[in-house]
């Protein structure tokens, strides 16, 4: 049985007074009957993540880093280690992400090795894939997909890891994939990796009108969510899914 994963990805919002004012809001919404039914997650921006372990202590929430570097220690600025992570009771790393791809030019390899690092340190990473607007429109979306899947889940073990397909032109635009598209293209994944565990999520402008949809499809194992999670009433919507 895959135990849906909500996943809440804060990507640069949130001070830590910020993260304390919305988990005193977000918390009493939840309860504690989530976790018969699924693992809720929240990435905060790294100088978030000391304080947001404080919060979540004593509840059933799990963190997630946006990003992990692959040594334990050495001269990369600006970067963090999974073992930084571990003193945080982090659980998850996100790799790959849309973002840092394009902002950063992070490539399927250093992506790769982000994710064999965090599983071999004990974080469980989600690995993030999705094609562009033009890659789509090109009749391409399949095969880079399916490029990002295979590259970046090498030598690592698929029973212990998420992938997220977030198409990019469904971030931050308001655009949703139809959850039958992106249900069909979270199936075409699964039969590309060998385990009956794996969890695949769906990203890009979920929200609490379409989170009942998606969650009600057949190969969707839960969510990333970006703008819907930084407002702790849509955010806990999205935890109490109903689906269809
Ligand atoms: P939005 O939900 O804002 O579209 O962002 C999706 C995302 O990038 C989650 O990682």
């Amino acid at each position: 049985m895959r135990k849906p994963v909500i996943a809440g990805n804060w990507k640069m919002h949130m001070t830590c007074a910020q993260a304390k004012e919305y988990m005193d809001s977000f918390l009493p919404l939840i309860g504690n009957d989530f976790q018969t039914r699924c693992n809720v997650v929240i990435a905060p921006p790294f100088t978030a993540i000391s304080t947001m372990s404080r919060l979540v202590a004593g509840s059933s929430v799990d963190l997630s880093s946006q990003n992990v570097h692959w040594e334990e220690q050495g001269a990369f600025t600006a970067e963090v280690s999974p073992i930084m992570l571990l003193e945080h009771n982090v659980k998850y790393a996100i790799v790959g992400h849309s973002e840092p791809r394009k902002y950063f030019s992070e490539s399927d390899e250093q992506i790769n090795k982000r994710a064999v690092s965090a599983q071999k340190n004990g974080l469980v990473p989600i690995v993030c894939v999705g094609e562009t607007d033009e890659q789509r429109e090109r009749g391409e979306a399949e095969r880079v997909i399916r490029r990002q899947v295979e590259q970046g889940l090498e030598r690592t073990d698929p029973d212990n890891l998420v992938i997220a397909y977030e198409p990019i032109w469904a971030i931050g635009t308001g655009k949703t994939c139809a959850a039958t598209e992106a249900n069909r293209i979270c199936s075409l994944i699964r039969s590309w990796v060998p385990s009956p565990n794996l969890v695949i999520q769906y990203g890009g402008s979920v929200k609490p009108e379409n989170i009942d949809e998606l969650m009600s499809m057949s190969d969707i194992d839960g969510v990333l969510v970006g703008g819907s999670s930084l407002d702790p009433k849509s955010f806990a919507r999205i935890v109490n899914y109903m689906p269809n």
